[in-house]
């Protein structure tokens, strides 16, 4: 379906049926977490009802059908999945003309591919293509909501949230800070990072569906004067988001270390600055010292596990049992262009095969919850989305479990839900997803 044929008004009421699926609660770490009532909300013949773009309830069809009289739209979906948008806890939008980029790791990679690629972004105009492409993918894939870095240029902040907001969705995203270590072409000063980031924040955090994330890229391209103005900034805005890169690469790491001598890793470099707190997100998180997790937990951070760049960029291996046992809040995220795919589900595959690796078996229904509402509670965000509770933004994502003659025939074996879940994680990709819907609009049919 074209643009043009996308609904451009928030229907008043819609009703949506089909099998229908959200959590309530992690499912937690087991490796056969069963579909229990107190965690998951499955409904085989399940109708959903949306009423001004929220949910108004969530049930069995057998239930709610009665409750819709002629005022009342009906979608049906009755082969399909029914899920909550999915939510991509960190990637980069002008990273995606430089996706599959070859043979370096993290810090040369940045050097050969990434910041040319977002020199390119000084230009406003190829800013407000790329962020339609960007969007135009992450719906395709059935993600409603992201957290994504800019570049180091305030009219990539612009074109983004403009993008977002004329489509109607729910996302975060921020202007870079980097005063050296970079490209001239791409780096700003402690003084001009910190008066563009303010002029974003007045200008767009809070504004429809939008918030912004005070964004030091990592902190090897920081001076420790602008990470001081971040976290000056971060005080002076406790409802906006701090987002940044931490622990990826070993390379990486003993560079910090030499930086900041007077540091007990990464982490204590951003939390001597005031970077550590609520709402704070870390993309990675593979190398981290004895007690950060700790750290990270008591000041209620977040970590986005990010699976497939990790393989891709050769970085490591997430740990997820060891954040899940210091009660750390994980999202998954696909960190596009580290990262090889826009599709969640695919994220899910490799992040079965990293913790495979090492000895850890995610449940397929705990993959789902990272993808729904686990990214919505490490975004600080499920109280507008995450799952289907009444009064949520009712964004949606309807998968086709058959979309494929290979998927078609597998499926034809598998005995319950936890069984669909995984072989969709391990073999779907963006033709599962047959439509995208953001507060009860449809913006992607495939
Ligand atoms: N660390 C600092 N910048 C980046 C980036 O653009 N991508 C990834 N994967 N890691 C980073
Ligand atoms: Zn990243």
């Amino acid at each position: 379906m074209r643009q043009a044929e996308l609904e451009s008004t928030i229907p008043k009421r819609r009703a949506f049926r089909g099998p229908l699926l959200h959590f309530l609660a992690d499912p937690g770490s087991t490796a056969c977490a069963e579909a229990s009532p107190k965690v998951t909300g499955y409904f085989a013949d399940g109708l959903l009802l949306v009423e001004d773009g929220l949910v108004s309830a969530c049930g069995s069809a057998g239930d709610l059908l009665p409750r819709l009289d002629r005022s009342w739209a009906l979608t049906e979906y009755q082969d399909k999945l029914i899920l909550p948008g999915f939510v991509d806890c960190h990637t980069h939008y002008p990273q995606t003309d430089m996706i599959a980029a070859h043979g370096e790791q993290l810090l040369q990679w940045l050097q050969h591919y990434a910041f040319p690629t977002e020199g390119r972004f000084v230009d406003a105009a190829h800013a407000v293509e790329l962020a339609e492409v960007f969007l135009d993918e992450l719906l395709r894939n059935g993600t409603t909501t992201a957290l994504v870095l800019a570049t180091v240029h305030s009219q990539s902040v612009d074109a983004f949230f403009g993008a977002a907001a004329a489509r109607g969705l729910r996302m975060l995203a921020g202007k870079l800070l980097m005063d050296r270590n970079a490209p001239d072409y791409l780096t700003d000063t402690a003084a001009s990072g910190d008066a563009d980031s303010r002029a974003l924040i007045e200008h767009w955090h809070g504004v429809d569906r939008l918030g912004y994330a005070i964004t030091p890229r990592f902190a090897l391209t920081s001076s420790d004067a602008q990470l001081a103005q971040a976290g000056k900034l971060a005080a002076e805005y406790p409802d906006v988001y701090l987002h940044t890169h931490l622990a990826e690469n070993r390379d990486e790491s003993m560079r910090i270390a030499e930086l900041f001598p007077a540091s007990r890793g990464s982490l204590d470099v951003y939390e001597r600055f005031g970077l550590l707190r609520e709402r704070a997100i870390f993309a990675h998180c593979l190398y981290l010292q004895a007690d950060d997790r700790r750290r990270l937990a008591e000041c209620d951070a977040a970590i986005a596990f990010c699976p497939t760049s990790n393989l891709f960029l050769g970085s490591g291996l997430f740990d997820l049992a060891a954040a899940d046992a210091a009660g750390v809040r994980v999202g998954l995220a696909t960190d596009i262009g580290a990262g090889t795919s826009f599709g969640l589900l695919q994220t899910l595959g490799d992040a079965y095969k990293v913790l495979q690796l090492q000895g850890q078996s995610l449940s397929s229904l705990r993959a789902f919850y990272l993808a729904t509402l686990g990214g919505a509670r490490a975004l600080s965000l499920d109280r507008y989305i995450g799952n289907f509770l009444p009064g949520k933004e009712a964004d949606l994502v309807v998968l086709d479990p058959t979309a494929t003659p290979l998927l078609a025939r597998r499926m034809q074996g598998v005995h319950d839900l936890a069984e669909r879940l995984f072989v969709l994680m391990t073999l779907g990709d963006d033709r599962c997803v047959a439509a995208t819907y953001a507060l009860g609009r449809l913006v992607h049919q495939r």
